[in-house]
């Protein structure tokens, strides 16, 4: 055999020794998880056969607690790039089988690599996270590794899309990356998130607490609202991290791709001209709205468990790909509240960052009322929803289908807000609060002077709805654009969509402005 035969040979067994990452036993012991390894996450994510990888032969550089005897080809994670759907991706996994996926120096020198790779050439980066956190033996290096990661996130914010999966344990400071991309998504059962363990609560607060209550993917995905998306299997989180970048534009400087659209453009919905109830406090469901008027019914709902009161997703009309705020009437009769608020002011932003359009369908009482909110900071969370409306400057329909009074209702990309288009369906109400609160206002002392109070509140009230609660004040002043026949809403909102595809607005140049987080 030839010198050089003899060293491609040498390559190929290098290679082999670097896909076994961290050895039969280790890979068998993952699999006895219920968890894929990291490159077979990557091969589920990418387009067959796409997946060009980078350095697989970098190795850690410590010498500590007898690590220079201990060496695996690729160093606990696998990195490099692909396609999805044909687009151009960065991805780095990180590879439970080699010291519990933890990250050292050279591992992070690896991530950095792509992520620098992926600010170059205006592509989304995917990372998969699967980790016992910072390399012990590594301290402060690995420590110093995962500040350089973090500085990353922040600075590929708002530039191109970042996406976290995360397919096993996520703890301490290693969560801050997840925290920092665009969208978390969560396996049930096998992925959890938490910034100081069971073990440390249990020492510090006395509470008793699983992995699983305390950071498990449920738990995020309906109370603390830290991931967008909760699955139960790795290939259901990959197939829903390749369908979200559909949605999703390569970077900020481009457009979301088109997709053919199938479905008449013209659809009449007849079903939507019927669909609010008469009694003001009955609910629907905004789902069906949502169905109905987009292309195909197709929605990509983010946060579906968190914070129900407002739906927020991605849809497409036209083969646009837009993104819905909704409020929801089916749940806590769709009112705003902190959650809600910062739930949608982050998508809204989103949104805004990569050129995408945002539908808003409106249905809100108001702000929930209550010590509970208003010691949560219910102000200053509503402002962010306010904030983020106010500065976006992608294009935006809003459709107001029934309530929208005081605060929520200019929350909710209002016209002020420099909402391009503002429709109303004729059972919208807008004005500045609602009949009975406005009487108890105005009528405080007739009423109670009333020989019959309970009849000259309700005639008053009757009123009041007579002259405010309807869209036709607000399109008097020209806050609404048009009422429109509910059923045509799908067209409508396409034709305004179209209208707006040459927009152009840009705010006052400035370092940052100063969102009340
Ligand atoms: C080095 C690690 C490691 C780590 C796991 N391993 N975590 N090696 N540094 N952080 C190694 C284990 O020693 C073991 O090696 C192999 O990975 C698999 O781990 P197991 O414990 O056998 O797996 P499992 O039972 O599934 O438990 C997973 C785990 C546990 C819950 C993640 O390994 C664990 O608690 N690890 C330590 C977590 C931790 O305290 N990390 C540091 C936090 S400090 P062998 O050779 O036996 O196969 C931190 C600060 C970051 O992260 C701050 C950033 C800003």
């Amino acid at each position: 055999m030839s010198n050089q035969l003899e060293k491609v040979k040498e390559l190929i067994a290098f290679r082999e020794q670097a896909r076994l990452g961290g050895g039969e036993k280790a890979i068998d012991k993952q699999h006895a998880k219920g968890k894929y390894t990291a490159r077979e996450r990557i091969n589920m994510l990418l387009d067959e056969g796409s997946f060009e990888e980078f350095d697989m032969f970098v190795k850690h550089r410590c010498t500590n607690f007898g690590q220079d005897k201990k060496h695996f080809l690729g160093d606990g994670v696998v990195t490099g790039y692909g396609t999805i759907e044909g687009r151009l991706v960065y991805v780095f996994a990180q590879d439970f089988t080699v010291f519990g996926g933890s990250l050292s120096e050279t591992m992070s020198l690896k991530i950095c690599k792509v992520m620098d790779q992926a600010m170059k050439m205006g592509a989304p980066v995917i990372g998969i996270n699967d980790s016992g956190g910072a390399r012990i033996q590594e301290g402060i290096n690995a420590l110093a590794g995962y500040a350089e990661i973090f500085e990353r996130n922040i600075l590929a914010s708002g530039v191109i899309p970042q996406i976290s999966g995360i397919f096993g344990p996520c703890a301490g400071g290693a969560v801050y990356s997840p925290a920092l991309t665009d969208f978390t998504l969560m396996t049930k059962g096998t992925s959890y998130m938490f910034l100081t363990g069971p073990k440390v609560v249990k020492t510090v607060t006395g509470e008793d607490v699983t992995q699983e209550q305390l950071g498990g993917a449920s738990v995020h995905a309906t109370k603390s609202g830290v991931t967008h998306f909760a699955v139960d299997t790795e290939e259901e989180g990959i197939a829903l991290i390749r369908r979200l970048l559909g949605y999703i534009p390569q970077n900020n400087l481009e457009e979301a791709p088109l997709k053919d659209c199938t479905d008449p453009i013209d659809r009449l919905e007849d079903s939507l001209n019927e669909i609010i109830p008469d009694s003001p406090n009955k609910p629907y469901d905004m789902y069906e709205v949502i169905g109905a008027i987009v292309d195909n019914g197709e929605f990509l709902e983010v946060h579906a468990d968190y914070s129900k009161n407002i739906i927020v997703g991605f849809a497409r009309f036209n083969g646009q790909s837009v993104g819905i705020v909704a409020n929801q009437p089916k749940m806590l009769a769709g009112v705003l509240d902190c959650n809600a608020s910062r739930k949608a002011a982050r998508f809204v932003r989103f949104c805004d960052a990569f050129n995408i359009p945002l539908v808003t369908l409106v249905d809100v009482p108001g702000f929930l009322p209550g010590t509970g909110q208003e010691y949560g900071g219910v102000i200053v969370h509503g402002a962010k929803l306010m904030y983020a409306y106010g500065e976006a400057t992608v294009p935006k329909v809003t459709v107001t289908l029934r309530k929208s009074y005081g605060g929520s209702h200019i929350v909710m990309s209002c016209k002020q807000l420099r909402g391009d288009i503002n429709y109303a369906w004729p059972t919208a109400e807008i004005a500045v609060m609602g009949a009975s609160g406005a009487v108890e206002v105005l009528y405080a002392k007739e009423v109670a002077a009333a020989e019959n109070p309970a009849k000259l509140a309700a005639d008053k009230e009757a009123e009041y709805s007579e002259a405010f609660q309807n869209p036709y004040r607000a399109a008097q002043y020209g806050y609404i654009d048009d009422v429109i026949e509910p059923r045509n809403t799908r067209f409508r909102v396409i034709r305004a969509l179209q209208q707006l595809q040459t927009k152009k607005l840009t705010n006052p140049a400035k370092k940052h402005g100063n969102i009340p987080l």
